[in-house]
């Protein structure tokens, strides 16, 4: 048997440690984990209502297209329903978009780094990789513009960037989408986007009308709290929309997923709750690096990067041996955590915990 040549070095997804493993493996009764940058408050009430209404039908097949949830978000966002499809987290219609878009020998830009998936699917299609390193954990724009050519098909912008958290602003992005040429389709991944109330921070959905070939990507995995049901969206022109849709697998959102999806865009208390308290605790934990006199990226989402000063996968061991899940290994960072911001009570046991790590080390330094 003979794979595709291209995916064959390709690696497993490895995700953030889960918290039984943890229990298990050390013998700890508590864990915490801030590492896959999920909500620590759970889901909305009405849509915890929703998937239980929704049980009986587990027997029906899901509505592929997603109708009636289309429906209620478009209205939210003020755009046409062609302009939306559904996909099994965003991380599908990241699939799906290089799968409608990339053929061998075309090329795609992302940053180096970022997301992993836009460069996992690229390679699975055979594109070739042009990564353009961050600038200070930020995107370099005009770098990633000056790396367009012909062959370019797909430029991926994360804002909030992953792993570092750091924006583009508005004038930053449309100076760039300005010069972007319309054969170049641009992602724009704004999976942590319901977090940020900064007047900078760009609403891709605002800018779809001025650029016909944007796409924008969200999800209900973070803010919304869904991750498990496994659902996200991408808005865009509609040409781009039905591409993505002609590469869609037939049933690929749940039924129970669509209707969490649902009742969760009609309640806005859940979420604006969430954000205060997201800020609250990305504002504690840069008090607390401050005063432990550790540099950090500036912080959008719900998710913060810091520099450890020291091999970061020996302290993600420590911290994992006090009942700490976080996140190292970066390739460009191997000083940096990446850390979920968690309740104030997570928040306060992390910062104790690393401060006693930072301390630990020290003393055998
Ligand atoms: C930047 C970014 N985009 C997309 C995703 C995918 O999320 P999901 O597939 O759960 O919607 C993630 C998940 O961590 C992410 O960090």
């Amino acid at each position: 048997m003979q794979p595709k040549q291209n995916i064959v070095h390709l690696p497993v997804y490895q995700p953030g440690k889960p918290v039984e493993d943890v229990k298990r493996e050390l013998g700890l009764s508590e864990v915490i984990k801030l590492a896959s940058n999920e909500n620590p408050y759970g889901s909305s009430k009405q849509a915890k209502a929703a998937i239980v209404a929704e049980i009986d039908n587990n027997n029906i097949y899901p509505d592929g297209a997603s109708v009636e949830l289309t429906a209620a978000l478009a209205a939210k966002l003020g755009v046409n329903t062609d302009q939306i499809i559904f996909g099994t987290g965003s991380s599908e219609i990241i699939l799906m978009l290089a799968r409608a878009f990339l053929v061998p020998g075309d090329e795609t830009i992302m940053a180096d780094e970022t997301f992993p998936q836009y460069k996992h699917n690229a390679e699975i299609e055979n594109a070739r990789i042009i990564e353009v390193p961050l600038k200070e954990g930020k995107h370099d724009l005009p770098a990633m513009l000056a790396a367009i050519n012909d062959k370019t098909k797909i430029v991926w912008i994360c804002n909030p960037n992953n792993p570092t958290g750091t924006i583009v602003t508005l004038d930053e992005l449309t100076a760039f989408l300005d010069q972007v040429p319309a054969h170049v389709l641009v992602v724009l991944d704004e999976a942590y986007g319901e977090y940020i109330s900064d007047p900078s921070f760009p609403d891709g959905v605002k800018l779809l009308e001025r650029y016909a070939n944007l796409v924008v990507l969200r999800t209900f995995s973070k803010i919304y709290g869904l991750a498990a049901l496994r659902i996200g969206y991408g808005v865009g022109n509609a040409s781009v929309i039905r591409y993505a849709n002609q590469v869609r697998e037939p049933f690929n959102t749940s039924r129970i997923a669509q209707a969490a999806a649902k009742a969760s865009l009609a309640d806005d208390e859940f979420i604006s709750y969430c954000r205060e308290q997201n800020a609250n605790g990305l504002s504690y934990l840069a008090e607390q690096f401050d005063r432990l006199g550790l540099s950090y990226f500036p912080a959008y989402g719900n998710f913060i990067m810091v520099d450890v000063k020291r091999s970061s996968p020996e302290v993600f061991d420590s911290l994992l041996r006090k009942g700490i899940i976080s996140r190292s290994r970066w390739t460009h960072y191997p000083n940096h955590i990446r850390i979920t911001v968690g309740t104030q009570e997570q928040n306060e046991k992390f910062i104790s915990a690393l401060e006693q790590v930072l301390q630990e080390e020290t003393v055998q330094r």
